[in-house]
C-alpha cells in the first residue's frame, strides 16, 4: 500500500493525488482521499486505480490546503470502496489512512463497539480513528490522544491522520512500516515512499519506529511515544525525478530493462572506493565469520542463488540462501560467527526485515543489499552495500536484479581478497571482466535486429498456457527469473528448473506445443546442457535458447535462438536475464496487459 499527505500553498488534491499515482506501484486495488473544505472533513474513495478516484474528483471543483491519500494492496477486507482508505470516526471529524496490520484490531473493535462506536468497514484500519476519538474525551490535546492511541496498536503502521479539529496538521506515526517526510518551502509532505514527492523536494527526514511526527506548512516536529521531542537528520535524496518518468517508452519496465547498462556501471563506481586499493567495507569485519546466510523474497532471492556461486567460488566460505519468509520460521542455526546479508531492492519487505531480525538477535553480523537510501534495512543492518539503479518503479524487477548481482560480485571479490582467498592479479583480471559487462549488455540491447527477434518468439507463444524455463549451474536462477517474469506479468504459467533435474519430473510435461526456454550460454558445463536439450527434442519439446553468438550445437536443436555476447561465466547471467525479461515484456504487452501494474502484486510487501 501506499500513503501520501500534503500540507502547504498548493491545491492538496492535485498534491495528494499525484504522489498517489508514483505510489501506484505499491497497491492499485483501491484508492482514497480525505480533504478539510470549508473546516469539514470531506472523503472521496473509488475501487480499481487511481485513475478511476481522479475522473471522480475532476468533476469536482475542489480546493484544499491540507489532505491524506492512499492506495491500497488488499489485506484485511476485499478490494471494495468501503475497504478503502482513508477510514474515518463516527462524526467524520478525523481521517485516517494506514500501511500495514494492527494485530490487536478485533478485540480494539469490540471493546469500542461495547462504547458505542459504528463500523463501516471490514479493515483494522477503522479502529484507529475510533480509538483517536475515544481518546478526545479524556483530553482536549489532539496529539496527546494521537499519541495515546497509537501506543494501544500492536502490529505494524505507517498512519497519517488528518482532523477538522486540527485544521492545519498532518499526524504521522510508524512502527514497522516506512514512513518518509518531505520538507519543502512553505509546503511539506507526507508518503511511503520518495518518488511520492522527489517532484517537490529531494529533502527528507526518514522516521524510524515508535516515532511520531506533526506536520503543518512550516514546521516538523518528531516525537518519541513517550511524548519527548527529537532532532532528526535531514537526508538529501540524490534520484532525479526524470528517472522516475517514463520518458517516452510505453512502459516502465521497457525502460528499465533499458537502463540496465547504466546501472550496472553506477554500481561498479559507485562501490569502488571500498572494494580497491586500501579501501574498506565499514561496519562488518570480513574475516569475523565462517559463513554466510542470504535473505531475500522474490527476484531478490535469485540474485541471492547466483550470489552463493560468486561467494563460495571465490572466497570458499559456505554460503545458504532462504526466503526470507522460510527462514523466519525454520529455527536456523546462526549465531556470531554468521554473516547474513538481506537483499532487497526496497529495503521494507516485512519478511526480509524480520528475518535480518532474528539474525540479529542470535548475535549475526548484517548486510543489507539495496536499492534506497533510507529505507529501514538500511538502517537496521551493520553496513549496506548500495545498488545504483535508481528508482525501479515497474512491479516486476529488472534493473534492480542485475544491480544486484553486481554487488554480490562485488562483495565476493572484496572478501576474496581480504581473506586472500584470490591473489590480487587474479581480482584484477575479474574486476576487468566485471568492467566489460555493461558495454557487452549495451551491445546486445543495441542490436538492430534484437526487438525484432524477440518479438517474433513472443508473438509465436504469447497463447501458451505453460513454458518451462531450463539452465544449469550460475544460469539455473536464471530459469528461475525468467519463470518468474513471465508469470508475473503475462500470467502465464512458467516453472523454472535445473537443466539435468529436468528428467527427473517435469519432462513428462513435455509435448510438441510446450514452449522450452533454455539458458545455454558458454561454461563448464555447456555440453551437459546441450545434451539436456536434445532430451527436450527427442520429446518434441520446441526449444528456444538463449546462446552465445557463434553457438552453432544448441541452434541447430532450436527453433528459435536469442543471441547475446560472450562474456566469463559468473558473470553470464547478467547478461543473460536480459533476453528473457523482454520475452516476458513483449508477450505481456501482446496479450494487452498492464505490464508495470500486474494483477494481484505489490512492489513492495509491506506485511507478512
Ligand atoms: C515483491 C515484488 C517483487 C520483488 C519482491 C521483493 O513481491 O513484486 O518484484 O522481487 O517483492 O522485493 P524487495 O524490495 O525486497 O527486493
Amino acid at each position: 500500500c501506499g500513503i501520501v499527505g500534503y500540507v502547504g500553498k498548493d491545491n492538496a488534491k492535485n498534491v495528494v493525488l499525484d504522489g498517489l499515482k508514483r505510489l501506484e506501484y505499491r497497491g492499485y486495488d483501491s484508492a482514497g482521499i480525505a480533504l478539510i473544505i470549508n473546516r469539514k472533513l470531506k472523503v472521496y474513495k473509488k475501487e480499481g486505480k487511481i485513475r478511476n478516484l481522479e475522473i471522480e474528483l475532476n468533476k469536482l471543483n475542489l480546493f484544499s490546503s491540507i489532505g491524506i491519500g492512499h492506495t491500497r494492496w488488499a489485506t484485511h477486507g476485499k478490494p471494495a470502496s468501503k475497504n478503502a482508505h482513508p477510514h474515518f470516526d463516527c462524526f467524520q471529524k478525523i481521517a485516517v489512512v494506514h500501511n500495514g496490520i494492527i494485530e490487536n484490531y478485533v478485540e480494539l473493535r469490540k471493546e469500542l463497539q461495547s462504547k458505542g462506536h459504528k463500523f463501516l468497514s471490514e479493515t483494522d484500519t477503522e479502529v484507529i480513528a475510533h480509538l483517536i476519538e475515544e481518546e478526545l474525551k479524556e483530553t482536549p490535546n489532539f496529539f496527546e490522544a494521537f499519541r495515546k492511541a497509537v501506543s494501544r496498536l500492536k502490529g505494524s503502521y505507517a498512519i497519517g491522520v488528518i482532523s477538522s479539529l486540527q485544521q492545519d496538521k498532518i499526524f504521522v506515526a510508524r512502527k514497522d512500516s516506512p514512513l518518509v517526510i518531505g520538507l519543502g518551502e512553505e509546503e511539506n509532505f507526507i508518503a511511503s515512499d520518495v518518488p511520492a514527492f522527489l517532484p517537490y523536494t529531494n529533502k527528507a527526514i526518514f522516521l524510524d519506529d515508535f516515532e511520531l511526527a506533526v506536520i503543518k506548512k512550516n514546521s516538523v516536529e518528531i516525537f518519541d511515544f513517550n511524548g519527548e521531542k527529537k532532532e532528526k537528520e535531514v537526508h538529501t535524496i540524490p534520484w532525479s525525478i526524470a528517472q522516475a518518468e517514463k520518458a517516452g517508452y510505453k512502459h516502465f519496465m521497457l525502460k528499465e530493462i533499458f537502463e540496465q547498462p547504466r546501472s550496472i556501471a553506477d554500481t561498479i563506481s559507485g562501490n569502488m572506493s571500498w572494494l580497491k586499493g586500501d579501501g574498506k567495507l565499514e561496519g562488518v569485519d570480513p574475516k569475523s565469520f565462517d559463513r554466510i546466510q542470504i535473505i531475500a523474497c522474490g527476484t531478490s532471492y535469485h540474485a541471492g542463488l547466483i550470489g552463493k556461486f560468486y561467494i563460495e567460488n571465490l572466497t570458499r566460505i559456505q554460503v545458504e540462501v532462504d526466503y526470507a519468509s522460510e527462514y523466519r520460521y525454520r529455527n536456523p542455526i546462526v549465531n556470531e560467527k554468521t554473516l547474513v546479508i538481506a537483499i532487497t531492492q526496497s529495503g521494507e519487505t516485512a519478511d526480509t526485515l524480520a528475518a535480518m531480525k532474528l539474525a540479529k538477535e542470535k548475535g549475526a553480523k548484517t548486510l543489507a543489499i539495496c536499492n534506497v537510501i533510507g529505507s529501514t534495512i538500511t538502517r537496521e543492518a551493520d553496513t549496506t552495500i548500495y545498488t545504483y539503479a535508481g528508482p525501479e518503479i515497474s512491479v516486476a524487477s529488472t534493473k534492480a536484479f542485475t544491480t544486484q548481482l553486481t554487488a554480490l560480485f562485488i562483495l565476493a571479490l572484496y572478501l576474496g581478497k581480504e581473506r586472500k582467498t584470490l591473489s590480487s592479479e587474479k581480482l584484477e583480471a575479474y574486476f576487468k571482466l566485471l568492467m566489460e559487462v555493461p558495454s557487452k549488455m549495451e551491445e546486445f540491447l543495441n542490436t538492430e535486429r534484437k526487438e525484432e527477434i524477440v518479438k517474433k518468439i513472443a508473438l509465436e507463444f504469447y497463447k501458451a498456457s505453460d513454458a518451462l524455463y531450463l539452465g544449469r549451474y550460475v544460469n539455473y536462477p536464471i530459469a528461475l527469473e525468467g519463470a518468474l517474469k513471465l508469470k508475473e506479468i503475462s500470467y502465464i504459467h512458467a516453472e523454472g528448473y535445473p537443466a539435468g533435474e529436468m528428467k527427473h519430473g517435469p519432462i513428462a510435461l513435455i509435448d510438441e506445443t510446450m514452449p522450452v526456454i533454455v539458458v545455454a550460454t558458454k561454461s563448464k558445463v555447456y555440453e551437459k546442457v546441450l545434451s539436456n536439450v536434445e532430451e527436450v527434442k527427442a520429446r518434441k519439446g520446441r526449444v528456444v535458447s538463449i546462446v552465445n553468438k557463434g553457438d552453432k550445437a544448441v541452434k541447430q536443436l532450436s527453433e528459435f535462438s536469442i543471441e547475446v555476447p560472450e562474456v566469463n561465466e559468473f558473470l553470464s547471467p547478467i547478461i543473460n536475464v536480459v533476453p528473457l525479461q523482454l520475452f516476458a515484456y513483449y508477450i505481456a504487452d501482446f496479450l494487452g496487459y498492464d505490464v508495470d501494474q500486474p494483477r494481484n502484486l505489490a512492489k513492495s510487501v509491506t506485511v507478512e
